[in-house]
């Protein structure tokens, strides 16, 4: 998880300089931007049959609203919502409404691994979202969001679909 940090980094430098037009944060962005295009570079090509890969990017964008959905949910303390957002698009209950099982079969280990990551993390971050609702405590359910985000970002790093 550790060697992670860096790419959130680079991910949070690209917007920061694009807004700024200091030269100096400018020529920050510049490095980034190589830096992130190398790390692309790198990244293996899963073939998925033409169907299933329309159908697993579409899910893709399901994933980045349901994030934004459970920060909204978190923003307003409607913990339940949060983790009825999580457990059924990104959780282990998601894993069988989305036929991840069946995708599973083309995706190589490292891949494989990154989504039950996933799918356990969203699960977890249920879990201490219900319990948030009952302490009012909110930074262990944003920390388990994190790591949710966490296996997002491992798996975009290893592999490509096109
Ligand atoms: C098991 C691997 C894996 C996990 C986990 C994963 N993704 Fe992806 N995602 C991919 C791949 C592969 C692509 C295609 C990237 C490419 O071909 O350039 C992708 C693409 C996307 C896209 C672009 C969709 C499009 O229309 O092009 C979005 C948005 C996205 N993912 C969001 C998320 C979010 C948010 C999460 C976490 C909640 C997530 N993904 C978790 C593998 C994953």
């Amino acid at each position: 998880m550790r060697r992670l940090i860096p790419v959130i980094g680079l991910m949070l430098a690209v917007p920061l300089g694009a807004q700024q037009h200091d030269p100096a944060t400018h020529q920050k962005h510049m490095v980034a931007t190589s830096q992130s295009n190398k790390a692309i570079d790198g990244r293996q090509l899963v073939k998925f049959p033409e169907q299933m890969k329309e159908h697993t990017l579409a899910n893709m964008r399901d994933h980045l609203l349901a994030l934004q959905e459970i920060q909204a949910a978190l923003a307003s303390s409607d913990y339940d919502r949060a983790a009825d957002v999580a457990e059924t698009r990104l959780g282990m209950t998601a894993l069988t409404a989305h036929g991840a099982h069946e995708s599973s079969k083309f995706m190589p280990k490292g891949m494989q691994d990154a989504g039950s990551a996933m799918h356990r993390s969203a699960s977890r971050f249920a879990t201490t979202a219900k319990d948030a609702s009952v302490t009012g405590e909110i930074k262990p359910a944003v920390g388990a969001l994190a790591e949710v985000m966490g296996a997002c970002v491992s798996c975009h790093t290893g592999y490509r679909l096109q």
